[in-house]
């Protein structure tokens, strides 16, 4: 367990940054190159461990993986490449890796094991192991499958019409990674629509997808063809680079190669909102991936309310959000994000703990936070709790605190963005 000392320097960042690969398109490039036919390259692929626990687990499963840096190399055999793993598949920290993976695993005539971290252990994994049994898989696992460690035989599987009761991408590509293999028309249907990198990527690989609302179906039996992917820079690490320069006077910070994929821009949305001086720049695409610079300086900025649709396309920007609400004049108001509770940790708890040792006046609701603003920040000793946004969160709060951050377990941020501190220091010199 690491801490590590944040001394309030309270400087303006400036400069130019590209923040590391997008997560969920780097884990999805593997997964999907893995089930592909042919060779598929990828580059600006994030490093970080969450990414590496999908490589991992797809060599277990009989793929050739190469990596050097941020590129990688696929040799994808088609899903009847995939082998039975003689060892058990080790998610690490990874949600996405997890849910996704098992998705391909419902549909592989084999057996296999999955686990992970103690953070995994928590997390409630029978919002996909429920549809991938009524899609013909076995699944078995701590009470009845909910929680890991999980075992999967696959076989034959068949499509299925899911009206999902969460806007969870994780659980929308779990079944249609399962739909893929099986007769049929699976689809879809989710309250809000989730992030679509799925759909996207997908459709660079060759399947073809049908769209109405929030319902996204599509054939079984269709092939994935092997090919390049570029990932952009993930805009859920650029927030905190966002968050940073808005907060602290003086900032003037561009951000380059940002995915603006519109599921995922609601970060954008906030900060425009709540005042922030955000431009958006040089829009064009890596693949079906909309992207674009972003160049943000310091502002005052207001509290504002947000809830429904705009949750799914922030979520894990939400404890950013927390701390510039503490920055923003008045009262913020975060609702609808109770799934905010089963993400590495439960994030309404850990970050109305976290920021209230620093001065922060938040209190937590049943699905959300409210924050009063503006406030003074001062120096304590807080804790990530293994959790690598909270972690983020906290350093980024070492920008504008007047006393010093001392911040435990700072190792779980190599969880996303592995230069984290070297790129924070990059923009304060
Ligand atoms: C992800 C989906 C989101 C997000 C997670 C990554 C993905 O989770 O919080 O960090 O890559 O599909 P849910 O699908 O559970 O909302």
């Amino acid at each position: 367990m690491l801490t590590r000392m944040l001394s309030p320097l309270q400087k303006p960042l400036k400069g130019e940054l590209k923040v590391p690969g997008d997560k969920s398109i780097s884990h999805r490039a593997v997964m999907f190159g893995a089930i592909a036919e042919g060779t598929t390259t990828v580059s600006g692929f994030l490093e970080g461990q969450d990414c590496l626990s999908t490589i991992a687990c797809f060599k277990k499963l009989g793929i050739t993986i190469e990596r050097k840096n941020d590129e990688v190399k696929i040799e994808g055999k088609g899903f009847n490449g995939l082998q039975e793993p003689t060892e058990i598949l080790d998610v690490g920290n990874s949600g996405t890796t997890t849910r996704l993976m098992m998705g391909i695993l419902a549909s592989s005539p084999f057996h296999s094991v999955v686990i992970g971290d103690e953070s995994i252990a928590r997390r409630p994994m029978d919002r996909v192991t429920n549809p991938l049994r009524e899609m013909g898989a076995h699944i078995d696992g701590r009470e009845n499958g909910r929680l890991t460690p999980i075992s999967v035989r696959g076989g034959k599987t068949h499509a299925i019409d899911y009206i999902s009761p969460v806007a969870s991408a994780q659980v929308k590509s779990s079944i249609l990674l399962a739909g893929l293999q099986s007769e049929g028309t699976t689809s879809v249907t989710e309250p809000h629509i989730s992030r679509d990198h799925t759909e996207r990527m997908l459709e660079s690989f060759g399947v073809s997808l049908t769209r109405e609302g929030t319902k996204v179906s599509l054939e079984g039996g269709q092939s994935l063809k092997g090919t390049h992917i570029q990932v952009p820079a993930d805009i859920s690490s650029a927030a905190f680079f966002l968050a940073a320069a808005a907060i602290t006077p003086g900032s003037d910070v561009l951000l380059k190669d940002v995915g603006i994929n519109p599921t995922r821009t609601g970060i954008i949305d906030v900060l425009l909102e709540m005042g922030a001086d955000l431009s958006v720049e040089n829009e064009r695409s890596f693949n079906q991936e909309p992207v674009a610079d972003l160049r943000i300086k310091h502002s005052n900025l207001k509290g504002i309310e947000i809830g429904g649709e705009i949750i799914p396309r922030l979520i894990d920007e939400i404890p950013i959000i927390a701390l510039l609400a503490t920055q923003a004049e008045g009262k913020m108001v975060i609702k609808d994000a109770e799934e905010l509770k089963v993400k590495e940790t439960n994030r309404i708890d850990a970050v109305v703990e976290q920021l209230q040792k620093i001065g922060a006046s938040i209190e937590g609701t049943d699905d959300g936070m409210v924050i009063h603003g503006k406030s003074t920040l001062h120096g304590a000793e807080v804790d990530s709790l293994g959790d690598h946004r909270i972690g983020m969160t906290l350093a980024v709060a070492s920008c504008i605190a007047n006393g010093e951050i001392r911040l435990k377990r700072e190792e779980a941020i190599a969880v996303s963005y592995p230069s984290f501190f070297e790129d924070l220091a990059l923009l304060q010199n």
